[in-house]
């Protein structure tokens, strides 16, 4: 029996705030993560503000804003998301690099305010629009399709500042207007699409535009998010029936850290902080044991006339979702963004330079979990290893732990498909180019089996060149799959 199925999809992943750059180019309007500095492993990336006496102040991302204060850009701060590595202007070599390696998809976000510069336009902004179109114009030139993300953990500063971002019903009608703008445009176009990145991991001013971080605030935009979400997957099928909608979800696989039931259920009670999210969108309904989740949480959700209908009726056609890692689970232990970060060491795994467990025998359980419990497609639609590659004086990379890595992670998804007959439509490895650094806004921590040439404050010259997993991943593609051997 083949590795994997003949039309599997083989790509790699981005999101335009970490990758597009192009900032105040072609009418793009400022969106949320503008206003994030740098930061690094041990130092929070921060949110830079003004504050209500005109002073300047900061908040790390997940912290409440001050009242009174609104994000402000400074002139001496460095902000990775502006040039990010310059795709805007690298897309045609970017793309051809993808091309060689036997990429048939690329997964990428549209800036939403790059499409409405404000998020409250009632027209697009064409220019906007134009280089999106030049970018798949590009993908299938080179033999790839598109998977779009709509909304990748941002939106127009405007509506963060005016609306309170998702915690307003208003956001949801600009983010049906910027949808509806992209599906109808790439309706014959583009087949797979994510409604949201991470929805069960996002939080904090620059992924919500919420100036309270409360769980009250946080919960309520994410109903939001999901109305949202199932509108548009309904508008979607209108558009066109051809259209496969999914989201994504950050998954860690989760173990508890020992077999006392209450770790065991601990363990449980903290994976269902992400289930919880795809339970209400791939099954269609809020499951039981929100209200214990919710209450919790002292949240008291305003549902609407209407919300629950839609979200019965604008389910999921697929269930993606990025995997990096595993954790262990334990009372007391220190975890974050649902669950997914964080928890104790475990003493069976080795982990990256970031402290990140590398586990691929997790992510063959994780798709088991996933599929045994939604009963629908799988994506893996992010995957891959941060880790410190040296250019060597020939100018080579010998990242022989990320082939190390992606091989052992790859043959879980084959045994995950083969043995355990769960059906995955694709993988995309996270930044098939080096890119920023989502938590800690580096550049050192590399994904990529191309490299950029700029360091953690944006100097360099922006030059793509092949590491050795380059040859590697095409190996595997055009065997599809047959020879993983790292
Ligand atoms: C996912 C995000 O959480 O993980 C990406 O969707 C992010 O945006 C990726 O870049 C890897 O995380 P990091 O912090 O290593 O960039």
């Amino acid at each position: 029996m083949a590795a994997f199925p003949d039309n599997f999809l083989w790509g790699g992943a981005t999101s335009d705030f970490q990758f597009e750059g192009g900032f105040g180019e072609g009418g793009r309007g400022l969106s949320s993560h503008d206003f994030e500095t740098d930061g690094a492993k041990d130092q929070p990336r921060r949110i830079s503000l003004r504050l209500a006496d005109g002073t300047r102040g900061f908040v790390n991302n997940r912290e409440s804003l001050p009242d009174g204060a609104e994000a402000q850009l400074y002139d001496d701060i460095y902000y990775p998301s502006h040039k990010a590595v310059d795709f805007y202007h690298h897309y045609k070599e970017d793309i051809a690099l993808m091309g060689e390696l036997g990429f048939n998809v690329f997964r990428f976000s549209v800036c939403w305010s790059r499409v409405f510069p404000t998020g409250d336009e009632t027209q697009p902004n064409e220019e906007g629009l134009a280089f999106y179109d030049a970018v798949i114009d590009e993908l299938e030139a080179h033999g790839m399709e598109p998977l779009i993300t709509i909304c990748h953990d941002e939106l127009p500063q405007h509506l963060a500042e005016t609306y309170d971002g998702w915690n307003s019903r208003h956001v949801i009608d600009c983010y049906l207007r910027f949808a509806r703008v992209l599906l109808e445009r790439y309706r014959n176009r583009c087949r797979y699409w994510l409604t949201f990145n991470e929805i069960n991991a996002v939080g904090g001013y620059m992924q919500t535009g919420t100036h309270k971080q409360t769980g009250q605030d946080l919960y309520q935009a994410k109903h939001h998010m999901m109305v949202a979400s199932a509108r548009c997957v309904k508008m979607a099928h209108e558009i066109s029936p051809d259209f496969q909608m999914g989201a994504m979800y950050a998954l860690s696989a989760m173990y508890p850290a020992t077999c006392d039931p209450r770790d065991v259920q601990l363990a449980y009670w903290t994976r269902r902080e992400s289930l919880y999210f795809i339970d209400v969108m791939a099954r269609g309904a809020y499951p039981s044991y929100a209200r214990d989740l919710l209450a919790r949480r002292d949240v008291t959700l305003r549902i609407e006339p209407g919300d629950e209908e839609i979200l019965r009726e604008g389910t999921l056609d697929f269930v993606s979702f990025s995997y990096y890692r595993s954790n262990i689970i334990r009372e007391g232990c220190s975890l974050r963004y649902a669950g997914v970060i964080g928890g104790d060491a475990n003493p069976y795994l080795e982990t990256t330079p970031w402290g990140w467990p590398v586990d691929p025998l997790g992510l063959r359980i994780t798709l088991n979990e996933i599929y045994d419990r939604y009963q629908k497609p799988l994506f893996v639609v992010e995957n891959g290893m941060g880790a410190i590659d040296e250019k060597l004086p020939d100018g080579t990379v010998d990242d022989s732990y990320r082939i190390e890595y992606l091989s052992d992670h790859l043959g879980a998804i084959r045994d995950a498909i083969t043995i355990d007959g769960v059906p995955v439509l694709g993988y995309t490895m996270w930044g098939a180019i080096d890119l920023v650094s989502l938590s800690t806004g580096e550049m050192k921590k590399r994904y990529g089996f191309i490299y950029v040439d700029m360091d953690d404050k944006g100097n360099g010259t922006l030059e793509r060149s092949k590491k050795k997993s380059f040859d590697w991943m095409r190996q595997v593609i055009a065997t599809n799959g047959e020879d993983l051997r790292a």
